[in-house]
């Protein structure tokens, strides 16, 4: 590897490649709204997700302190992006509405996607995602340093994966499963084994 030389730079975001998981939250009709977010990560059983004070998912889950975190694999990407505009907010706050969002309550609808009944919590899941976690709120944390977003801790009730991503009993096929990558606002796929950690079961 050649010695790169660097630049301090500033971006305005710091996306640098995770994956797009579709959060379902109940509203307050019991219907069932989809946000896409990319500020999630695993701590054991426990699940982190980092979503702006501004959506209506965080709403939801404040009312009601279930949610599914749903993975699109990278196939998903079209369906991602026909949600990216819209916000289940009625009405659409004037940050929102100034980047461009409008609202939208039946985000099924729009995205093309189908809803499939939880086992553990009461917002549904995402039929088409192939791994779809049923998680309930443990702590909803509002940061000294900003009010503009909120850090929710969550634990896994129930993991659900299709079948054909599924090796022997427990365990994720990792080259069988290929999230969605969300790279500095565009979307790739992360489909080419490098090599594996030495703990790894599979
Ligand atoms: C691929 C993708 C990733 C996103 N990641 C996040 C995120 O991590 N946190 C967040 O608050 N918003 C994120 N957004 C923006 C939300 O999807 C957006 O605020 C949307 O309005 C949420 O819908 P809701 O207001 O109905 O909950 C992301 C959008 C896209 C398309």
């Amino acid at each position: 590897m050649t010695t790169q030389s660097t630049r301090a730079i500033k971006p305005n975001i710091l996306y640098y490649g995770t994956p797009v998981i579709l959060l379902t939250t109940l509203n307050a009709d019991h219907t069932v709204n989809i946000s896409p977010l990319s500020s999630s990560w695993g701590l054991g059983q426990y699940i982190i997700l980092g979503m702006s004070m501004k959506g209506k998912a965080v709403e939801n889950l404040q009312q009601h302190p279930e949610c599914v975190i749903n993975i699109p694999e990278h196939s998903l990407w079209k369906n991602v992006e026909k949600l990216a505009a819209y916000t289940a907010k009625n009405p659409v706050p004037k940050e929102k509405e100034i980047m461009g969002f409008s609202y939208c309550k039946n985000k099924y609808d729009i995205s093309g996607l189908t809803p499939e009944y939880s086992t553990n919590v009461k917002p549904n899941r995402i039929k088409e995602c192939p791994i779809q976690i049923e998680t309930e709120v443990r702590h909803i944390r509002i940061p000294d340093y900003s009010s503009l977003f909120a850090i929710v801790e969550t634990e896994m009730k129930q993991f659900h994966a299709h079948e054909s991503i599924i090796k022997g009993d427990h365990h994720i096929d990792p080259g069988k499963w290929h999230p969605l990558i969300y790279n500095f606002r565009h979307y790739y796929s992360a489909d080419k084994e490098l090599g594996k950690t030495f703990r790894a079961e599979t």
